[in-house]
């Protein structure tokens, strides 16, 4: 391979993102050997600091997974001298120049000079209401490299893009001016999760699930997303969003799509996200009485929470994708915090078995494909079998692939973080959004967050933290013939 150097500039690098997840995913990857060997992290944001402070800070959030030691100990120390700081506001192109002049002087001049072409990932680990200026700095402020050493830029942002429709659009038009689509990098980290990713190879690598993956033989789709802590220090954004833009427009719609896209034409990003748009586009469009919604109580006392707030936690609705395939089968989505575990998976149950020879069928579950996200990743078929031994008794089992225990590496499975910058550095999309597939998304659920907002009509239910949520989603689910179901 051609040697290409890279610089890596983290904004926002004193932030929650960038210490939580950015920086350890570029750890770990260089850990592992996976980013390119000439590469330099610089971490950009306000507040004054120098590179050792820097250091310093972003030491303790570093860790070696599996294997601590002095073979981590070694690659922390020689990753850290790789990291540079540099301070700066995000509205002044004098602030990106001085940026500008840093990576060109420090780094990239001298590549330059040996013919080396140097490439730019920009990460931004900052609020969206700062993307279009951050983005603004960045290509006004940019140095053009000699032709020949001219290498790639790429920018990756991360939700919220925009809160509906309109502010989407207006945002997306406004980084339009700076960022190409081809430089865009959009995350949505549940398609970097590896359960997530297996999706596609399930559905179209396996020849049984095929021919019954329809309405004629499923009878629901439920997905869940529960978390067992609430807002944890965030809630001056949670509050603005709350929890359907925060987790179902996004992450569970996403995988709403992967589980009933048809085939794509081939494995190309493009190819992939032409599927879910087209999926997407067949969603019945969302309105406020598809949905219930919730709040923990003791979420208004949150610091950062506007009194009387309305946002909410917790949310339940029903779906409906009316095409050929899906139409009439109820997709339910339920997305909380503050419930009573940690869990996200999808489950798709079949119809039950007709004309019976079992009088006892109709009291086991019907056939069961879960798919667990997390925690203890897992893909599980539930079936009835004969109980062992002298007895004809029917009982539900279990055919399982527990990752944990049939694969060595599930013990070190990577974050979905470095899954997704090394797919930025490799320049693939194919697990990143697409802007018509955003706008899409913001189509179908932007009337139903307007009326829940506008209308009175509409109040979250409260519930107590820790418990299952508001009941009002089982009579959701009842209203489909479904019940929530959880085995963990
Ligand atoms: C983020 C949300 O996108 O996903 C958080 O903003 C949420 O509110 C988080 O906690 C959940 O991600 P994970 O990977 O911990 O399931």
């Amino acid at each position: 391979a051609r040697r290409e150097a890279l610089s890596i500039v983290v904004l926002g690098a004193s932030g929650d993102l960038a210490r939580k997840k950015t920086l350890p995913a570029l750890f770990s990857l260089y850990y592992h050997d996976l980013l390119p060997s000439d590469f330099y992290v610089v971490g950009y944001a306000r507040s004054n600091m120098t590179s050792e402070a820097f250091r310093n800070t972003i030491k303790s959030s570093l860790t070696c997974r599996v294997i601590e030691g002095p073979e981590c100990a070694r690659k922390m120390e020689h990753f850290l001298s790789r990291c540079f700081y540099v301070s700066g506001t995000y509205h002044e192109t004098t602030a990106f120049r001085t940026l500008d002049e840093f990576l060109v002087n420090e780094f990239e001049k001298e590549r330059w000079n040996r013919g080396v072409p140097t490439n730019r990932l920009y990460y931004l680990a900052i609020p969206s209401n700062v993307f279009a200026e951050a983005c603004r700095g960045i290509a006004h402020a940019h140095t053009k490299p000699p032709e020949s050493t001219k290498g790639w830029m790429r920018v990756v942002l991360e939700k919220p893009f925009g809160r509906d429709l309109d502010t989407f659009q207006t945002l997306h038009q406004e980084l339009q001016l700076y960022i190409s689509e081809e430089q865009t990098f959009r995350i949505d980290h549940y398609l970097g999760k590896e359960l997530v990713q297996n999706v596609l190879a399930l559905r179209f690598a396996n020849y049984f699930l095929e021919p019954l993956w329809n309405n004629q033989h499923i009878q629901s789709i439920q997905v869940t997303f529960k978390e067992n802590f609430g807002v944890e220090g965030r809630a001056g954004y949670f509050d603005q969003y709350g929890i359907i833009r925060d987790i179902m427009q996004n992450h569970l719609l996403q995988m709403v799509a992967l589980f009933t896209m048809e085939q794509p034409a081939s494995l190309n990003a493009e190819d992939i996200r032409d599927e879910k748009v087209k999926v997407l586009r067949s969603l019945e469009t969302l309105r406020a009485t598809d949905f219930v919604i919730g709040q923990y109580m003791g979420y208004r006392e949150e610091d950062g929470v506007r009194p009387g707030s309305k946002t909410p936690t917790f949310a339940a609705c029903r779906m409906n994708i009316r095409n050929r395939r899906w139409d009439g089968v109820p997709i339910l989505v339920k997305a909380g915090k503050h419930l009573d575990e940690r869990l996200a998976e999808v489950r798709v149950t079949f119809r039950s078995v007709p004309g019976s020879i079992f009088s006892l069928a109709n009291t086991l579950p019907n056939n069961e494909l879960v798919v667990r996200v997390q925690p203890d990743e897992a893909i599980y078929l539930r079936i009835v079998s004969k109980s062992p031994g002298l007895t004809s008794r029917l009982e539900e089992a279990r055919l399982t692939l527990f990752y944990r225990t049939a694969w060595e590496e599930a013990h070190d499975i990577p974050d979905a973080y470095e899954r997704l910058i090394l797919d930025v550095i490799y320049g693939d999309k194919s697990l990143f959004i697409r802007s018509d597939e955003l706008k899409v998304a913001w189509e179908k659920f932007t009337p139903a967050l307007h009326e829940l907002e506008q209308s009175d009509r509409y109040r979250p239910v409260p519930y107590v933290a820790g418990s299952r949520g508001p009941a009002e989603a089982d009579y959701l689910a009842a209203r489909y013939g479904c019940v929530w179901a959880s085995d963990l």
